[in-house]
């Protein structure tokens, strides 16, 4: 495990109060799956504690808002002064500048597995398989009439959805494991891993489609009626549930392979990647919309793989926690 550590230094603040604190003070991370990356520099929150220090110098005790630099996500980050001794942890880049990303940190990113096969298909065997094949093509026809070849707000809208099952899947398990006092074979981490995933895919549509107001409104009823019923499908039948993401899943793939041949003919300008999705993937720089459409369908086959797998896991009579969990599978 590699352990990268160097001096850091903020553009605000003494230098000399910077060097002290960041000897006293250094705090080191383990950079697991992003050792190599261009990412080498990591420091404690002791360097924005010397330039905010003297900026505002909270009284230990008082609890009040700092004025901050401007940087993080979109300018809006905020810091509180804390008597706990909790202030967020500093990142910053090799070339000085700071990762600016509270929302993940470099830890949390990867190159996508883009050799995965796509065209990987679960066919249909019982009758729950069939109900949830049947269940998603249904799905299917409302949002293609709806979004038809808008693909950048379908895209958008349809991963408020599919962060969902994850969440609702490794809550289950959580909860489950707790009251049983047993061990959840890692499911419940990477149910969790997925919703986060399907997140970013969100944050990262979020830059290229701004959904109005009445998708909005649309992206509420929606969520409120699809978190209720994966949670009573997944209550009654783990196998179904994870069966239905499954073939969600498959027709991700398909949508985002619709939405590079758009690309690829020119009827969707290929526009540079957002800044997040460089980052969160370890994009090449002056990657753009397609490498992001590319590595979001890998993540996609790598989450519907998942999904039948459980599914499977289920059929066969075993309990989940039975069968170690693909954790950090992407
Ligand atoms: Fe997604
Ligand atoms: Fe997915």
């Amino acid at each position: 495990m590699a352990m990268v550590q160097s001096a850091a230094r903020r553009a605000t603040g003494s230098s000399a109060a910077l060097t002290l604190l960041l000897g006293a003070k250094m705090r080191l991370f383990p950079m697991g799956p992003v050792a190599g990356s261009r990412l080498v520099t990591i420091f404690s929150s002791c360097a924005r504690s010397a330039s905010t220090a003297a900026d505002a110098a909270p009284e230990a005790g008082s609890f009040g808002a700092v004025a901050q630099p401007a940087s993080g996500d979109n300018n809006k980050e905020k810091e509180a002064a804390s008597y706990w001794g909790v202030a967020p942890t500093r990142v910053v880049k090799e070339d000085g500048t700071e990762w600016k990303w509270s929302c993940f940190r470099p830890w949390d990113t990867y190159e996508a597995d883009l050799s995965i096969d796509l065209t990987k298909h679960h066919e249909p065997v019982t009758f729950g398989d069939k109900a949830a094949r049947w269940a998603v093509k249904a799905m299917r026809w409302p949002t293609d009439l709806f979004f038809q070849r808008r693909y950048g707000c379908r895209a958008m809208m349809l991963e408020t959805v599919a962060a969902v099952p994850g969440m609702v899947a490794g809550s289950v398990l959580h909860l489950r494991s707790l009251r049983r006092f047993e061990q959840s074979g890692g499911w419940v981490r990477a149910l969790l891993e997925e919703a986060e995933n399907e997140r970013m895919h969100l944050m990262t549509f979020m830059e290229v489609a701004r959904p109005r107001w009445h998708e909005r409104a649309f992206v509420v009823a929606v969520q409120g009626v699809f978190l209720h019923a994966y949670l009573a499908t997944y209550l009654v039948s783990p196998a179904a549930a994870h069966r239905v993401v499954g073939y969600l899943e498959e027709e991700a793939v398909h949508s985002y392979t619709e939405f590079l041949r758009d690309i690829d003919a020119g009827k969707i300008e290929d526009v540079p990647a957002p800044a997040i999705a460089v980052d969160y993937w370890r994009l090449r720089p002056g990657a753009t919309l397609r490498d992001v459409v590319e590595v979001v369908r890998a993540d996609e086959a790598h989450h519907r793989d998942v999904n039948h797998y459980a599914s499977d896991i289920h059929r066969q009579g075993h309990a989940l926690r039975d069968v170690a969990a693909p954790i950090g599978y992407h």
